[in-house]
């Protein structure tokens, strides 16, 4: 019998990222972080991702082990100098963390957040070589007004200005309706795959089909163990950004095998 045939070459894995937002406190976070580690060993062929509060990255980083990334939450809009309180992507870079979110809604509604922030922001962190996170969703009232396609377009728009083809290899989208997020309404997987559909055929506009076809679009917005298969299986969901259910190691180590047995 002749040798079998190679597996197909997987394009690209499915994404599990943990968003802590502020919560935990330092030995909680190694605690938790060591418990979503241990349910990892079976996992192939989904990037897990945790991204707990900026002040205890190095830590977390220096204590990680195998496969896990670790994520800051935000990056500062300027770089090194004198800006008081100010991270910068590269002092996040230089902790061990590979990723940083970016744009979340929280950050824009909250801190005020404007895009020329998120989109300078995206530009610091790719030149430090970190991959981005790219949050982008609609309100409520975004939506109920039929405006939501065109409110996320604006979105990608402004903070891609100036991504070249190359850099954003380094960029994956993360689709969160703001009206979705903590709040327990999780978007319907239908409603989910046509707004990552609209978003991958914009990326085909802007990036090409083959860039579009690569680059991970995330759902984000209560999702949690009960929905996060159905959510998955939509064929332009490439995986979760996932708030609540992230802080406990139980209920995140069951959305990351909800998005590995997609594969
Ligand atoms: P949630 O948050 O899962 O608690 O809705 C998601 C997010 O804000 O990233």
């Amino acid at each position: 019998m002749g040798e079998l045939a190679p597996a197909k070459p997987k394009v690209m894995k499915n994404i599990v990222a943990g968003n802590w937002k502020s919560n935990k406190l330092m030995p909680e976070a190694l605690e938790l972080m060591n418990e979503v580690q241990a349910g990892l060993d079976s996992i192939q062929n989904t990037e897990v991702i945790i991204a707990p509060p900026s002040p205890y990255l190095a830590a977390l980083a220096e204590n990680k082990k195998g496969a896990l990334a670790i994520s800051a939450q935000q990056c500062s809009a300027t770089g090194m100098g004198a800006h008081t309180g100010e991270h910068t992507a590269e002092m996040l870079k230089s902790t061990g963390a590979e990723w940083v979110i970016i744009g979340h809604s929280e950050r824009r509604e909250r801190f005020g957040e404007s895009n020329e922030a998120v989109r300078s922001k995206l530009e610091l962190a790719l030149e430090a070589g970190l991959h981005v996170l790219l949050c982008c969703g609609e309100s409520l009232s975004n939506r109920e007004s039929g405006n939501h396609f065109d409110w996320v377009q604006s979105q990608l728009e402004d903070a891609l200005q100036n991504v070249s083809d190359q850099a954003f290899d380094q960029v994956v989208i993360a689709y969160e309706p703001i009206w979705a997020i903590g709040t327990g309404k999780t978007a319907s997987s239908d409603q989910a795959q046509e707004m990552h559909a609209f978003i991958r055929n914009w990326l085909s506009k802007r990036y090409g089909d083959v860039s579009a076809a690569a680059c991970r679009i995330l759902y984000g917005g209560s999702c949690k163990p009960s929905n996060a298969d159905e959510l998955f299986a939509q064929p332009d969901v490439n995986g979760g950004l996932i708030g609540g259910a992230s802080l406990n190691a139980e209920d995140f180590l069951a959305i990351v095998r909800a998005a590995e047995a997609q594969d």
